[in-house]
């Protein structure tokens, strides 16, 4: 099987071509045009996104079809990216799917984001396959998941308020980095001398108490929004002592902490809980090098394995769009002609239940 995946959620229009099955996949070619125009205005604007998808689609699409040296005729499918997202950014790849699709008699396979983020590692490496345990971080979403199979997700924990990726985009902007602003923390960070020599802002770990058990609420479930008013509180000290410069690499790295021991102590809890020895990050917070490692050395002891995708496809892009499609076209889903782009949805075969 052979499938056209397009993905137009947010800011990056992609498409590539995937084929193979779950179990031995091959990406064939992958295409993404970032929107760098959203830098000026220090966050997504809507309308301008879907413009720039509108100008962009087609020729990644032909980029993506050339680069891989196929043609439309050698597709078995297109899948695009149908939720959740901006409607707008969604619906011109939607309404492009379809169209390419029809005019070809191909079927076109609804993918869910999210979805997407868990099988971006996949294609790099054929290991990071159910079960697992799934950290997916992004711009929009911070999600703890259970993966007994493909297609099975069970919810463990959540955000209560912001994104991760939210997080460090508000953190960076108050440290005066540019958009988005988690690559820029994190090497910010990384010039602050370690915690252990007393150097870094100490920032409380959201809802990591402890004594905490699993029938606690916020047993898995993490919230950044409590964090991101303490580091403002340690802006705005360290600004009115005129020590800012001296102390913005420290805050960042405190922040980034806080975050990274609460994130690895929530997927510990989730891993143990399933008895699971792989993890798979998602997301474009998976980027974060500090993340992955400190995620490594605590399961090191367990003997577990953390996968997370390279910063290609760990941030938005078609190929994951393509890989979790090829699935739900050999499970036979195909989209009827009236599907739409919708803002928000749950992750299909999503489900939660007593841990
Ligand atoms: O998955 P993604 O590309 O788009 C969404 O679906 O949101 O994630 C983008 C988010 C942004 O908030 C960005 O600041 C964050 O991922 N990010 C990082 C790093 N690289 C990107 N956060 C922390 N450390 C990084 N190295
Ligand atoms: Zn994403």
């Amino acid at each position: 099987m052979r499938v056209l995946g397009i993905e137009t959620s947010c800011d990056e229009t992609s498409a590539a071509i995937v084929s193979g099955t779950p179990d031995d996949m091959q990406l064939e070619s992958l295409v993404i045009l970032s929107q760098d125009v959203h830098r000026l205005f220090g966050g997504v604007v809507p309308e301008i996104a879907s413009r720039q998808h509108l100008v962009g689609i087609v020729p990644a699409v032909n980029a993506a079809l050339h680069d891989a040296q196929r043609s439309l005729g050698d597709l078995d499918a297109i899948a695009v990216t149908h939720a959740p997202g901006l409607v707008g950014a969604l619906l011109v790849g939607t309404s492009y799917a379809k169209t390419l699709a029809f005019s070809h008699g191909l079927p076109v396979v609804p993918v869910h984001h999210l979805e997407g983020h868990l099988f971006a590692t996949l294609l790099e490496q054929p290991e990071a396959k159910p079960p697992f345990t799934a950290l997916l971080v992004s711009g929009g979403h911070t999600l703890l998941l259970d993966v007994p199979e493909w297609g099975r997700y069970q919810l463990l924990g959540q955000t209560r308020d912001d994104a991760v990726g939210e997080a460090f985009d508000k953190v960076a902007k108050l440290l005066g980095l540019p958009y988005p602003g988690g690559r820029p923390v994190e090497l910010l960070a990384a010039t602050a001398e370690s915690p252990e020599h007393g150097h870094a802002h100490y920032f409380a770990r959201p809802m990591l108490r402890r004594r905490a058990v699993v029938t606690d609420d916020d047993y898995f479930d993490c919230s950044f929004s409590g964090l991101k008013t303490a580091v403002l509180y340690a802006v705005r000290r360290a600004e009115a002592a005129g020590d800012i410069e001296q102390q913005r690499a420290s805050i960042a790295r405190g922040f980034q902490d806080a975050v990274i021991d609460t994130l690895v102590e929530k997927v510990y809890r989730a891993a143990k809980l399933r008895r699971r020895s792989r993890v798979v990050l998602g997301g474009g917070v998976a980027c974060n090098g500090a993340l992955q490692q400190a995620m490594r050395e605590r399961f090191a002891g367990r003997n577990g394995v953390v996968f997370a995708p390279t910063p290609r496809l760990a941030t938005d892009n078609a190929a994951m769009i393509a890989a979790a499609g090829l699935f739900r076209a050999l499970q036979g889903e195909h989209a009827a002609p009236d599907m739409t782009a919708t803002a928000s949805l749950p992750i299909p075969g999503i489900f939660s239940g007593k841990f």
